[in-house]
Parts: structure tokens; C-alpha cells; sequence
């Protein structure tokens, strides 16, 4: 049997098959190339080999969606059946996996964790958790988890630099935003064509207020993050956040016709363009049309609807853009979940509900009792996962529901939060404006 370039034993003799495996798993970590059809070869190579439908079933996972969590199931249970061969390492993958696929993120997160304290050089345990991780809000896990294998690496290991990066983004969550940076460069510089890596650093400027410097990062690396790349979304997600940084609501508009407008196959896709779409809302631009494009995008029926408390708030967010009619069976679909044992129905419990219910309040006027909503679920909403970043979409409903209920001092005393790392900037200028006036 072989071993992959980490050392990590498989259960297949086919060095083609394991050739293949490296192409899938450097495509799912670099969003380059088609992992799918990388794993498909590799299946090709060896079809008794389980591993190959694991990594499937994880890669759909982290999809984030129903639809993919079905398809998920079929390939663990494919997994299992030719599982008889399987290393101790390949059948905890499928252990892991198939918690994950049973709704429970925590237990799956927590069985990868395991794999990595024997193999701390299996790449796809390292990923899969990672991902999972940022999807339930574990911040402690999304900066520990990358720093606990990477003394375990060494540089010149296929992948170390992708590994660099996960541990950029777990700093910057945790707000160590000069380790952060420098271990994200320290990753481009090893591969500049690493888009989570670039990310990363993308976020240290984010969140210190660069957003200058920032766009210049993006902008200078477009060739390495932005063409041919499945993560280019996100990435332009972050350069619209810049230009609405500096007002420039014409460059973020732009940069959402032409980059973001037409993506919506993936539910992450769709959550970007919604949150791009309310801040311009919120700064008064009248994107109504826009949304109603975008809101037929989002099912807002269950089960597509009830599957992950954040993508189903940015639905219910879609929805209110769009000022169609109130979206019953999504809120349906949320309260159903909520009293569930699922790592989603937590999430949904503590933060979804609360917060699609306090957005709903924001629909329909009743800006006091959104204000109120919004300031009791704030402050821990980080338990549905996103970043920081995204969930400022939180913050600045808060604000533009304040001053409309006439609250004024607490407005601004939530807008002093910006004073730290924003203090300058024109959006924080726009946000002054407004409390001074309310
Ligand atoms: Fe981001």
C-alpha cells in the first residue's frame, strides 16, 4: 500500500489513484481546477479505493447545503461499503464525514481533531475542520486547529503553504492581525497563487481599517485570485467591502454586476451578493431590482431552507431587499429547525431565529423592536459562524434601525466601536453624518 507525500498511509496501490488524490485535494485547497473530476480520475484509478468517495462526501459537505449533503450521504455510504479495505485513518475520515452529513458539525469537527493528532499531516482532516470550523463559529478552533499541526510540518512538504494560510485566517479571527499578516504573506510568498491565503491577509486590512492598502492587495494579485478560480467570489466580495469603505458605492455596484451578479449555483455565492446588496441598502442606494433577481436565486422552502442558520438569515435578508411578500416558509423552516439536537439547530436557536426575527421586525418598520433584536443577538452571533466582516452586516442594521427608531445616543455609542480601527474612514464619516442628524 502507499503512502502520499506526507507520509499518511492509504489503503490503495494504485499511484495513480493517489497522483490524482494530491490534483483533487490541491484544487479544493488552491479553488483551482475541477476536484471533482480529480476525484473521479482517482476513482478511475482504483475503484475499490473508499477514501476517494470520503473526501467526496467531505468536499460536498462543506457546501454548506442540503442539496450537497444528500449527495454526500450517497457517497459515504458507497465509502462504507468498500470501507472493509480502509485504513484506521480512512475509516475515522468516514466516521467524521458521516457525523457531519447527520447535521452534527460539532462531533464531525471533533473526529477530524483525532485523525490529526495521529496524522497531523492529513491535509483533508486539517481542511474539512477548518472549513467547518468558520461554518459553526468556532474562532478558538479556526486559530488553534492550523497552529497544532504546523510544527508537525516542514516547508518543503506539498501543501505546507496552504497550511500557512488556514493558520492567517484563525489569526486574524482571533484578532492577531500582525501575526496574521505576516503568516499570510508568508504563505502568498511561498505560493502566490494560494486565493485563502490572499485572503486572509485581505481580512487584516478589513478589519484594521487598510481598506486602501487593501483594494491595492487585491488589485495587485488579480491574476492570481481572480481568473478561473472558485473562490474569486469571496475575494470580490472583499474588494466591493473596500470601495463601500471609502463611499465609492459606484465601484461596489460595478464590482457586483459584473463579478457577482451572475454567481448564484453555490449558497456562499448567494450570501455575498445579498450582504453587498444590503450595505448599498443601507447607504441608501435603491437596489429593490437587483435583490428581486437575487432573491429567486435563494430557496426558501425546506429543507434547502433550515440547513444552516447563516446562509438561511441572508436568504430571509434577500427577501426583505426584495420587499416581497414575508417569507413564511423560510421563517417556518428556521423554527422547525430550532428545536432540533443539530449542530444547526443551535445555531439556529441562538442566533438565526433571533436575528431572522429581529431583520423581520426591520422589514416591516418597527425599528425599536429590530433595535432591540439586533442589540441582544449581536454580541454573540458569532455562534452561526461567518467572520467578523460578514457579521458587521449585523452592526450596521443595528445602527440604521437605531437612528430610525430616534435613538440616537445608542447609535452612536455603537458606531464609537468603528473608532478603534475605522476612525477616518468615509464610511465611518457617512455613519456619523447620520447619527448627527437623526
Ligand atoms: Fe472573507
Amino acid at each position: 500500500m502507499r503512502k502520499d507525500p506526507r507520509g499518511c498511509p492509504t489503503s490503495t496501490a494504485s499511484g495513480d489513484a493517489v497522483a490524482q488524490m494530491e490534483q483533487a485535494l490541491e484544487s479544493m485547497l488552491s479553488y483551482f481546477g475541477d476536484p471533482l473530476a480529480a476525484l473521479e480520475r482517482a476513482q478511475e484509478a482504483d475503484p475499490q479505493w473508499a477514501h476517494v468517495h470520503t473526501v467526496r462526501a467531505g468536499l460536498l459537505l462543506t457546501a454548506s447545503e442540503f442539496a450537497a449533503a444528500q449527495q454526500a450521504r450517497e457517497e459515504l455510504a458507497t465509502a462504507a461499503r468498500l470501507g472493509t479495505q480502509a485504513n484506521d485513518r480512512e475509516r475515522a475520515h468516514i466516521a467524521a464525514a458521516q457525523a457531519a452529513a447527520d447535521g452534527d458539525w460539532d462531533r464531525a469537527c471533533e473526529l477530524w481533531e483525532a485523525i490529526l493528532v495521529h496524522s497531523p499531516r492529513d491535509i483533508a482532516a486539517l481542511l474539512f475542520a477548518h472549513l467547518f470550523d468558520f461554518y459553526r463559529g468556532d474562532a478558538l478552533n479556526l486559530k488553534r486547529r492550523p497552529l497544532r499541526v504546523l510544527p508537525r510540518w516542514s516547508p518543503d512538504l506539498p501543501f505546507y503553504g496552504y497550511v500557512l494560510g488556514m493558520a492567517a485566517f484563525g489569526l486574524e479571527e482571533a484578532g492577531h492581525y500582525a501575526e496574521a499578516e505576516d503568516t499570510g504573506r508568508a504563505a502568498v510568498a511561498m505560493n502566490p497563487r494560494d486565493p485563502w491565503a490572499i485572503h486572509a491577509v485581505t481580512h487584516v486590512f478589513e478589519m484594521q481599517g487598510r481598506h486602501r492598502a487593501g483594494a491595492a492587495w487585491l488589485q495587485g494579485r488579480l491574476q492570481d485570485w481572480s481568473v478561473d478560480n472558485g473562490f474569486s467570489f469571496h475575494n470580490w466580495f472583499h474588494a466591493a467591502l473596500f470601495h463601500l469603505e471609502e463611499m465609492d458605492t459606484q465601484a461596489a455596484l460595478d464590482v457586483y454586476d459584473t463579478y457577482l451578479a451572475g454567481v448564484s449555483d453555490l449558497a456562499l455565492q448567494r450570501v455575498d451578493r445579498t450582504a453587498i446588496l444590503w450595505r448599498l441598502k443601507l447607504l441608501g442606494l435603491d437596489v429593490a431590482s437587483r435583490f428581486d433577481a437575487l432573491r429567486q436565486t435563494w430557496n426558501t422552502g425546506a429543507p434547502a431552507a433550515g440547513y444552516y442558520a447563516f446562509n438561511d438569515l441572508h436568504a430571509l435578508i434577500a427577501c426583505i431587499g426584495a420587499q416581497a411578500e414575508p417569507a413564511d416558509d423560510l421563517m417556518d423552516a428556521m423554527t422547525a429547525t430550532s428545536s432540533g439536537a443539530s449542530s444547526n439547530g443551535r445555531m439556529t436557536r441562538t442566533a438565526g431565529l433571533p436575528l431572522a426575527r429581529a431583520f423581520s421586525a426591520y422589514a416591516r418598520g418597527r425599528w425599536s423592536e429590530a433595535t432591540e433584536g439586533l442589540l441582544r443577538v449581536r454580541d454573540t452571533s458569532h455562534v452561526f459562524g461567518g467572520s467578523h466582516a460578514q457579521r458587521d452586516i449585523v452592526t450596521l442594521t443595528l445602527m440604521d434601525a437605531a437612528v430610525r427608531a430616534g435613538q440616537r445616543e445608542l447609535a452612536g455609542h455603537i458606531l464609537a466601536e468603528r473608532h478603534l480601527a475605522k476612525q477616518h474612514t468615509p464610511l465611518t464619516a457617512f455613519w456619523q453624518g447620520k447619527v448627527a442628524r437623526a
